[in-house]
C-alpha cells in the first residue's frame, strides 16, 4: 500500500511596497536590483491547498470559483505555478505528483500583489506537504524564487525589507527579506481604491526587464538607498508627516520610470489620477493619507487609524472608484486546518 499524501493549507497576505522593487539581476529568479520595503496587509489574501502524493505523475492545479468548486486552471495561470511545484520538488529531493488550488479573494494582476500571495501561500502549502519545515528566511528565498520576488516579503508579517542587509552594505540580492518592524509598531490603514479590476496589460517581470532601459533608472538606483533609509526612520519614529511624500515619490518614480521604458509602459488610468488628485485635496484639509501605486491603475491609499473614515468616505464618492478595500497592516502567512479540496 502506498503512503497517504501529505497536505498543506496556507494562507498568505499580500503586500504593499513603500519602496518599490523594480528591475532584476535575474527576472526568473527574482533577484532584485534594489532593496525595497513593505507593509503587510491583513485582508488581501490568498490561500492555497497542495497535496503531495508519493508517485510520479502530472501535476495539477486549479483555481477555486466562488462555489468552493475547483477549475482547472489556464495555461498562463498554471504555468508559473507548475515550474514553482517543480523548483520545490527538486528542493526537497522528493519524488511526488502534486495537487495544488489557490483561491485569491481580491480582484487578480491588477497592480495588488495577489501573486505576492500566491506564491507566498503555494509555498508555504507545498512545503509543508512535503513534511518540510523551513525557517521563515528560508521560507523567503524558496518563494522569492516563484519570480514572483515581492513574494519575499509576503512571508512575514508588519514592515518588512528585501533582502535583508544592514542598508549601507553592498546588496545582496539573494538574501531572504526580514522584518523590520512589526505590525503592532504601527496601525497604518491602507484603503484601496478600485478604479480597473481587469488584469494589467504589462507583467511586472515585463516591467522589471524594460526598467533598465530607461535613462533615469541608474539615478534612481544611486539615490534609492537614501530614500529607504528615510522611510524606515519615519516607520520608525511614526512620522506620517515625513512618511508622506516619500511614499508618493517613490510610487511617481516607479511610474516614470516605467513610462521612459522603452517600449514605455502606462499602469496609470484617468481614474488613478482622479484619486491621487483627491488624496492631495484631503491633506490640504489636514486629513493624513498619502497615495501608492504598483504595477496597474489601483491606487493604495496610506493612512494612520483616525483618518481612515475620512479617506473612504471621500474616496467612494469619486465617479472613477468602483469599491474599496479597506485594508491595514498585518501578520504573516500560517497554515489553517480548513483545506480547499
Ligand atoms: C511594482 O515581480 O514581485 O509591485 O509579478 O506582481 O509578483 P508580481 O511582481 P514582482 O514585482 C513587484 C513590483 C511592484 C513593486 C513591489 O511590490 O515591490
Amino acid at each position: 500500500m502506498s503512503a497517504p499524501p501529505g497536505k498543506a493549507t496556507a494562507r498568505a497576505p499580500a503586500n504593499i511596497a513603500l519602496i518599490k522593487y523594480w528591475g532584476a539581476e535575474e527576472v526568473d529568479e527574482g533577484l532584485p536590483l534594489n532593496r525595497s520595503l513593505s507593509m503587510t496587509l491583513t485582508r488581501c489574501v490568498s490561500l492555497c491547498t497542495v497535496e503531495a502524493h508519493p508517485e510520479e505523475g502530472e501535476d495539477e492545479v486549479f483555481r477555486v470559483d466562488d462555489r468552493g468548486g475547483l477549475d482547472p486552471a489556464d495555461p498562463p495561470f498554471a504555468g508559473p505555478v507548475l515550474r514553482h511545484l517543480e523548483r520545490l520538488r527538486r528542493w526537497a529531493d522528493r519524488r511526488v505528483r502534486f495537487r495544488a488550488a489557490t483561491r485569491t479573494g481580491f480582484p487578480m494582476g491588477a497592480g495588488l500583489a495577489s501573486s505576492a500571495s500566491g506564491f507566498a501561500a503555494l509555498t508555504l502549502a507545498a512545503v509543508r506537504a512535503l513534511d518540510r519545515d523551513p525557517d521563515p528566511e528560508e521560507l523567503s528565498i524558496l518563494a522569492r524564487r516563484s519570480g514572483s520576488g515581492s513574494a519575499a516579503r509576503s512571508c512575514f508579517g508588519g514592515y518588512v525589507e528585501w533582502p535583508a542587509g544592514d542598508g549601507d552594505d553592498e546588496l545582496d540580492p539573494g538574501a531572504p527579506a526580514r522584518p523590520v518592524l512589526p505590525r503592532d509598531h504601527w496601525d497604518l490603514r491602507d484603503v484601496i481604491a478600485l478604479v480597473d479590476r481587469s488584469p494589467k496589460k504589462v507583467s511586472s517581470r515585463e516591467g522589471h526587464r524594460r526598467a533598465e532601459t530607461s535613462p533615469h533608472f541608474a539615478t534612481r538606483l544611486a539615490r534609492l538607498p537614501e530614500r529607504l533609509h528615510a522611510v524606515r526612520r519615519a516607520l520608525e519614529e511614526r512620522d506620517f508627516g515625513a512618511l508622506a511624500p516619500l511614499v508618493e515619490a517613490e510610487s511617481v518614480e516607479l511610474h516614470m520610470i516605467a513610462m521612459t521604458s522603452r517600449p514605455p509602459i502606462f499602469y496609470w488610468s484617468g481614474g488613478s489620477v482622479e484619486v491621487m488628485e483627491a488624496v492631495r485635496t484631503l491633506r490640504e484639509e489636514g486629513v493624513r493619507a498619502c497615495f501608492t501605486m504598483d504595477a496597474g491603475p489601483n491606487v493604495h491609499v496610506l493612512c494612520p487609524a483616525e483618518d481612515e473614515g475620512a479617506v473612504a468616505e471621500r474616496l467612494s464618492a469619486l465617479d472613477a472608484v468602483g469599491g474599496l478595500i479597506r485594508d491595514r497592516v498585518g501578520p504573516g502567512p500560517s497554515l489553517v486546518p480548513d483545506h480547499l479540496f
